[in-house]
């Protein structure tokens, strides 16, 4: 039980890490950003500032680098850390793993080394819905067992949460959060910032979103022969502004209690197919979403979403967002932003 006033936000100008810095500063947090500009740029920072009416102190360097990353612990009073930065892609992880384990493990192991050098109380991690692996039943609860990953990006998860785990069994003062999000879509209100993939995405809303502004000619849903209502596979497509609310609260909670290891999903607890979300997209934006149907893709779990019951309980987080307040921002996002992150002036 501490006060948290300055918070490491590590990835802080990514897509998630970018929406949470704003709720930060709307709940009085001091967020700390570094990001080495892997998948983001400054821009996003020029943008941060606007939307929150501040300066923000910036430090563009790569977690794997431990000289560099002590410079931010030694300049700072860190309170607390929220550990964002990561390669995320699931098929470059197959392809180069390598990366991926250097990229997860080592940024993860050198800002720990710093936590416990720097004695930080908090710690809050970026999990994934990934390492329930293929679901038994839905919806899906933080006691399922974890399952052996499918892919490098996946095991990076997995091995941290159990290196969290071993961590947490003898330091049991340092409150530590895993959050398995399940899919974030949606954007902020302002459309300032939002998701913004290199080259042609892989997850489902990004591409519907070049499909709308006419920078991709038509979606390919994978499979409509799944065992569901309509075919497709079903989701927890949560407003990424939701999601960013998760970890304000979680750090509510460490200041309030000294929590030990907590894991928490951040879901919506619904489960939405690729039809309804594709529907729900041209019904909430008046666009036509032109989509063929092919093969599924590999990998594809048929179903997978969140009980929520423990985040409301113990954390008081509860989705606010609907699909449609999600396709609506998204798209609004990629409107505002046809070729990304172009500078605007403040
Ligand atoms: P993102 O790629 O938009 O953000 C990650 C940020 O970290 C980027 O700005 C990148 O430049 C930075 N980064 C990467 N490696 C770094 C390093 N070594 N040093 C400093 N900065 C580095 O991804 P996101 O969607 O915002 O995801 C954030 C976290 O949430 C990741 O850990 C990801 O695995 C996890 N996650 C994301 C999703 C999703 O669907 N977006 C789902 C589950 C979990
Ligand atoms: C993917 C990752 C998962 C990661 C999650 C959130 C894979 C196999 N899994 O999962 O590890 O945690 O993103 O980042 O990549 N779809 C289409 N057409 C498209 C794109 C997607 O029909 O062009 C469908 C998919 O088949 C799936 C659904 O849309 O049924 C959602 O896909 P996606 O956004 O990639 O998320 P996940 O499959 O949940």
């Amino acid at each position: 039980m501490s006060e948290i006033k300055n918070v490491l936000v590590s990835g802080g100008l990514g897509y998630i890490g970018s929406h949470t810095i704003c709720q930060l500063v709307q709940h009085n947090y001091n967020p700390i950003i570094v990001d080495n500009l892997s998948n983001s740029c400054l821009e996003v920072l020029n943008r941060l500032e606007i939307i929150n009416n501040r300066k923000f102190k910036f430090y563009q360097l790569d977690c794997t680098n431990l000289e560099e990353l002590e410079i931010v612990f030694k300049e700072n009073k860190i309170d607390a850390i929220i550990h964002f930065a990561a390669y995320k892609a699931v098929g470059e992880s197959v392809k180069e793993p390598l990366k991926y384990y250097f990229n997860n493990l080592i940024s993860y192991l050198n800002i720990m080394m710093y936590l416990e050098k720097y004695k930080v109380k908090n710690f809050v991690f970026s999990s994934s819905a990934t390492v329930y692996g293929i679901p038994n039943h839905v919806p899906l609860f933080e006691t399922d067992p974890v399952q052996k990953a499918t892919n490098p990006y996946g095991s990076t998860k997995i091995m941290i949460e159990e290196m969290l785990e071993d961590y947490s069994k003898v330091h049991k003062d340092i409150n530590i959060a895993i959050l398995r999000y399940f899919n974030p879509i949606g954007a902020h209100p302002s459309g300032l910032i939002g998701e913004q993939p290199n080259g042609i995405p892989n997850n489902l809303m990004p591409y519907i979103t070049q499909v709308a502004i006419g920078k991709l000619e038509k979606l390919t849903i994978f499979g409509n022969d799944y065992p569901t209502s309509d075919g497709t596979c079903i989701r927890d497509y949560v407003h990424v502004m939701d999601l960013a609310e998760g970890h304000v609260l979680t750090l509510n909670k460490f200041q309030k209690e000294n929590t030990g290891l907590v894991i928490y999903n951040l879901g919506t607890g619904k489960g939405t197919s690729v039809l309804e979300l594709v529907n729900a997209y041209m019904q909430a934006n008046n666009i036509k979403i032109p989509y063929v149907f092919g093969p599924r893709r590999q990998g594809d779990v048929v179903s997978n979403y969140a009980s929520t019951k423990k985040a409301e309980t113990e954390l008081g987080f509860k989705a606010k967002y609907t699909i449609y307040d999600c396709c609506k921002d998204s798209n609004h996002f990629q409107q505002l932003n046809p070729n990304g992150f172009v500078k605007i002036n403040k």
